[in-house]
């Protein structure tokens, strides 16, 4: 009833984060956190797709799992590079020995084939973390340059701030420490999954913080997603940054991991979830789903922006409504079906919105121009995004089994969450002038 038809979810068991995500050999690779037992978080695996075109996925078996005999209790969150024409991947050891205290390293697995991984034999290759941190180390970030590869873990200092480390390696076994490459007394008790890379003339570190104190309308979820934006010394190894800015504005939305492909974009999935949500679908045997896969841009002002990717083109079928709507008109919309792309184009006059509804979950979304807020709001869980006026944007709301993401104006700002609603839709919008909608195909094998 709620298993998606054209988002990453897992087969059965549990996911979480996306991890791994590269393009190897001709094809895109995702894994996630897994737990392939029951649909809860557990002894962490790491499930496994792949595809050809970013749309179509298959599921693979498990990649990575815990070796819970030697004290390894899960294989948590990490990154995919290529190595000597092998898929390496580089995942953080989470211990907790009975007579112990628990404690996180960093470890290696090669794949010739892009399939069946062995762990590396003299596993950790990062055995500790630096003397002024606690236990908190975990999800490796590892790119290339030159002829040097780096690293960036989520960490906890001492004093109990979050921050990111940096480490290089010549062969992703011997790593050594560069230092803090970002923390802040403002910014939370631990980051997760970072990721740091170059976007057009900027560097870009996204992470998820925990431990911001929500304010006004600010961090209203459990955890946040969000990024800083600065420039970055190469040989020094400082990032100068600027103001945290969450990354999407939804309920549900944690834990991006981005990648560049070979036509040079930035491609991203985030776990379209939150930790100590309710995860309704469990009841079917499995839980948690990933989000579309997005392209990263700086736009003029420079916020980072996050826009379906192009092929998710392909996902479209038939369309079953393509109007133009007159001045002031309502317009609505009834359906059975649940697997929907929804593009329209605003009028700014007094605000637009829309709202979708079933038998028992509501979720609205409405401009209001004098605020500049965008308020998007689930039964009455309100989350809200601020943006400037403009006299006509576009928005692309895309809807699944238990999902919806919104796009507003190529993706300036983004809605995502979970919306379990198992009858029928009735989609309502006012202040629009166009409105197109698409049946979308199942695509998840
Ligand atoms: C983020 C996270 C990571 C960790 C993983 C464990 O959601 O807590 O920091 O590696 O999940 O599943």
């Amino acid at each position: 009833m709620f298993r998606p038809g054209y988002h990453l979810h897992p087969p059965k068991g549990w996911m979480n984060d996306p991890n791994g995500f590269i393009f190897f050999k001709g094809e895109y690779h995702i894994f996630y956190q897994h737990y392939p037992y029951e649909p809860r978080w557990s002894h962490m695996h790491w499930g496994h797709f792949k595809s050809k075109d970013l749309v179509s996925w298959k599921s693979l078996p498990i990649a990575l799992s815990p070796d819970i005999d030697t004290g390894e209790h899960g294989c948590f969150s990490g990154s995919a590079i290529t190595y000597e024409d092998n898929l390496a991947l580089l995942y953080t050891g989470h211990h907790e020995p009975k007579d112990g205290a628990v404690y996180q390293n960093q470890k290696l697995a090669i794949s010739q084939d892009g399939i069946t991984f062995i762990k590396y034999n003299n596993n950790p290759v990062i055995a500790k973390p630096p003397a002024d941190s606690t236990y908190h180390f975990r999800d490796p970030k590892v790119w290339k340059e030159e002829d040097t590869y780096y690293m960036v873990l989520g960490n906890q200092s001492k004093n109990h701030q979050g921050r990111v480390l940096l480490y290089q390696s010549k062969n992703l076994k011997e790593w050594q420490y560069l230092g803090v490459l970002a923390t802040s007394k403002k910014l939370g008790y631990m980051w997760e999954c970072p990721d740091f890379f170059k976007l057009g003339d900027r560097y870009v570190l996204t992470f998820s913080p925990m431990g911001l104190l929500s304010q006004e309308d600010r961090f209203a979820n459990l955890y946040q997603t969000g990024y800083l934006i600065g420039d970055y010394n190469s040989h020094s190894h400082q990032f100068y940054f600027g103001e945290f800015e969450e990354l999407d504005f939804g309920h549900d939305f944690y834990a991006l991991q981005t990648m560049e492909d070979p036509k040079g974009r930035r491609i991203a999935f985030g776990w379209l979830d939150m930790w100590e949500e309710d995860f309704v679908e469990s009841k079917e045997g499995w839980a948690g789903m990933l989000s579309l896969p997005r392209e990263l841009y700086i736009n003029e002002k420079g916020r980072l922006c996050q826009r379906p990717v192009a092929e998710l083109i392909n996902l479209r079928g038939e369309i079953v409504i393509d109007k133009d709507i007159p001045w002031g008109e309502k317009y609505l919309y009834k359906t059975k079906k649940h697997l929907l792309e929804i593009e329209m184009q605003t009028t700014l006059s007094q605000g637009f919105g829309f709202k979708i509804s079933g038998q028992t979950h509501t979720l609205t979304f409405s401009y209001h121009p004098t605020q500049k807020k965008l308020i998007w709001t689930r039964n009455d869980e309100k989350r809200v995004a601020y943006y400037p006026l403009k006299p006509s944007i576009r928005l692309q709301l895309y809807i699944d089994c238990s999902s919806v993401e919104l796009f507003v104006d190529e993706g300036a700002i983004t809605f995502s969450s979970r919306f379990y609603e198992a009858t029928d839709l009735t989609f309502e919008c006012f202040s629009m002038k166009k409105i197109k909608i698409y049946e979308l195909k199942a695509t998840i094998h």
